[in-house]
């Protein structure tokens, strides 16, 4: 790609049931090359369920199916999500509708990194497949610090030939990370610890507090 054509809204406005069905019908490229989808899914559960009734924050929610194996897999109270694509939250209401869910989750149309919460914390914020897209990184680092009252999960892209791919193929701006990028982004933060997990082409980081 010569030169980025769509902002990332635009790009994933018209992807929700492409994004959707890398869960629901996965085809063996996405078995075989898109494996940290599935694991930064599994790991944001696991830290969900260490803090039973919950309250959870879905940043770049998407097309909610991530929502409703958080919701359906734990004993989260509530989940709100967030998108600034509005044909993912669409999708993400009727998704939880259809699966039972949506008298505990909530999404709304927002830039995560512009919206007012008015104060509001989450016991757990999670934003995966989202920093690809944030040039804004620092910002979004702090600002979930800020709406997370007690851990949050974010998931990171290193550069590498899927990267070059998507480069190649997204017309919306990627961005990549290091470990150490991933440290320095999170010094200031009012955590106790990070962990970082490693994944097929990526990381998945855990801070908690
Ligand atoms: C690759 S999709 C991932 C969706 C979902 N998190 C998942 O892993 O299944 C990225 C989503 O993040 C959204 N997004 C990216 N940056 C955002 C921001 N600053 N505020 C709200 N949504 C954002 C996009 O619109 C898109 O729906």
């Amino acid at each position: 790609m010569s030169k980025p054509q769509h902002t990332a809204q635009e790009f994933w406005d018209v992807r929700s049931d492409l994004f959707a069905n890398y869960y629901k019908k996965p085809s063996l490229f996405d078995k075989l090359f898109r494996k940290a989808v599935y694991t930064r899914t599994a790991v944001a559960l696991k830290v969900i369920k260490e803090y039973g009734k919950c309250t959870v924050l879905d940043i770049g929610s998407g097309p909610g199916v991530n929502s409703v194996t958080w919701l359906k897999n734990s004993e989260a109270s509530h989940l709100l999500g967030i998108d600034f694509a509005e044909s993912m939250n669409q999708y993400a209401r009727k998704h939880t509708g259809e699966e039972g869910v949506a008298d505990r989750s909530k999404f709304i149309e927002g830039d995560f990194l512009t919206y007012d919460f008015g104060g509001q914390t989450f016991d757990v914020s999670v934003a995966v497949g989202v920093l690809d897209y944030t040039k804004e990184s620092d910002a979004l680092i702090k600002k979930m610090d800020k709406v997370s009252a007690k851990a949050f999960v974010v998931s990171w892209p290193l550069d590498g030939i899927r990267m070059a791919l998507r480069r190649r193929r997204y017309t919306c701006p990627v961005y990549h990370y290091n470990e150490a990028d991933v440290r320095r982004l999170h010094e200031g933060c009012n955590i106790k610890n990070l962990e970082i997990i490693p994944t097929q082409g990526g990381m998945v980081s855990i801070a908690r507090k």
